[in-house]
């Protein structure tokens, strides 16, 4: 078991106490796990070992150089949604084909960036982006390879902020629009349009709508040929203690079933092939290459958030412990209505009050955890905030013109300090 873990009455990080690290670098702290980075995407990859997926890791979720080496020594590949991810996963040195680049609105100074950069795949949204990327490819007489980002206009179980293939949607082309432009891709003379994309969402309750957006989208995979297909993201990863959610490889079967059985499917079985093909890969024999790309399935449960208790107040009979994290550093229960998982670091005490967490900044929404029922703490105890590592401090700001926190990397028995804690200075640094 590698990550955060509750021994003799306080948490560890792999070796070292939390405690130790927030007595060093100060709260708020973002604290991960190098080891257990490294065991969730190798669980990925045995999840979908059938499938041999490329794996990009979605660099939305943390976007840490260092974190981002970690991944790239594992040999992942990158998903990126803006030029400045690119830029950050080029200086970590990734190699450029192992880039895909999504979003839906890409400007031209960043299609431009990612043919000068040769990015390995660009996922288009819309008609006019492909009109756009294929004239900025012909004036620097290139041809990309392009990925048609699929609408399937499915909903999701999921919070509304993290569905983005539903109907209303703005990801994107419809099925309409992606099946004219397959069916005149010869038209687009610098565009190499070759690969089908789908991300339905984020924090996936179940395989249902995967299954079914997949369906979908390989109906559009004979119409013009395809060398790779990117089922997204969006495995689901248990932020509360009693959740019980898909594993990865419950995912993998699933689409592995519906590339196996789609009428359409340019996918065959090993068992449909003859025995020295079938040798070649284990299960399948692929016509087109698979892509996947997690981001909170690798790198959610491999960090956490340290704070300290600033003051506790009693009101309607609940206590409201302010702490001095926020949601500045977190702001996903603001956003998403999230849970986090909120302990003690020295946790010893049963867990007897009930108690709002909540942050220091000026807003009513600024609250990391309602109705917890906590141990006693006081004044100057050291709070956890679980399962921070994805979409936390990716997402933070400085909101309140507050210094964004530093963050540690723990290896074993070692740690470093990947980015140092904002200053006042940092703050109005880049103004007049
Ligand atoms: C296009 C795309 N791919 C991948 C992801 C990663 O999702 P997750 O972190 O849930 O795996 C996202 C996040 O929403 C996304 O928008």
């Amino acid at each position: 078991m590698s990550g955060f873990e509750l021994r003799n009455g306080q948490w560890w990080c792999d070796q070292i106490a939390v405690d130790a690290l927030a007595d060093e670098y100060g709260t708020p702290l973002y604290v991960y796990s190098r080891a257990r980075i490294e065991e969730n995407y190798r669980r990925l990859q045995y999840a979908f070992k059938a499938l041999t997926p490329r794996i990009h890791f979605s660099v939305k979720s943390n976007s840490n150089g260092a974190i981002l080496r970690v991944l790239r020594e594992l040999g992942s590949g990158f998903d990126v949604v803006s030029a400045g991810e690119a830029y950050r996963v080029l200086r970590a040195g990734a190699v450029p084909a192992s880039i895909v680049f999504a979003g839906v609105g890409k400007t031209e100074s960043e299609l431009a960036f990612a043919l000068e950069h040769h990015l390995g795949w660009i996922n288009v949204e819309s008609v006019q982006e492909l009109e756009v990327l294929n004239r900025l490819a012909n004036e620097r007489n290139a041809k990309p390879q392009v990925a048609l980002r699929i609408n399937p206009q499915i909903e999701a179980d999921t919070h509304h902020h993290m569905n983005t293939g539903g109907h209303r949607s703005k990801f994107g082309l419809d099925v309409d629009d992606a099946r004219s432009v397959l069916l005149q891709a010869g038209q687009y003379l610098n565009l190499d349009i070759a690969g089908l994309h789908v991300h339905i969402g984020s924090q996936l309750a179940n395989t249902v709508e995967t299954v079914a957006a997949l369906q979908r989208v390989l109906e559009l995979a004979t119409l013009h040929p395809i060398r790779n297909l990117d089922i997204g993201g969006g495995f689901p990863v248990p932020y509360r203690p009693d959740d019980e959610l898909p594993d990865p490889s419950v995912f993998a079967e699933a689409v592995q079933q519906v590339l196996q059985t789609h009428p359409s499917t340019p996918l065959r079985s090993a068992h449909a092939v003859s025995p020295p093909e079938a040798g070649r890969r284990t299960g399948w024999d692929a016509r087109f290459e698979i892509a996947i790309e997690p981001g909170r399935s690798i790198v959610a449960d491999a960090g956490v958030l340290v704070a300290t208790v600033q003051y506790i107040k009693v009101r309607a009979s609940r206590r409201i412990v302010v702490c001095d994290a926020s949601m500045a550093e977190l702001i996903r229960p603001a956003l998403y209505d999230a849970y986090h998982h909120i302990v003690p670091v020295k946790d010893t005490k049963p867990s007897t009050l009930v108690a709002d967490i909540v942050g220091p900044v000026c807003e009513t929404g600024d609250t990391l955890g309602a109705d917890r029922e906590l141990a006693e703490v006081a004044r100057g105890d050291r709070l956890l905030i679980m399962n921070a590592g994805a979409y936390g401090m990716s997402m933070a700001s400085n909101y309140n013109s507050r210094p964004r926190p530093a963050e540690v990397l723990v290896e074993g028995r070692y740690h470093h300090q990947i980015r140092r804690r904002e200053t006042w200075a940092d703050l109005v640094r880049l103004e007049e």
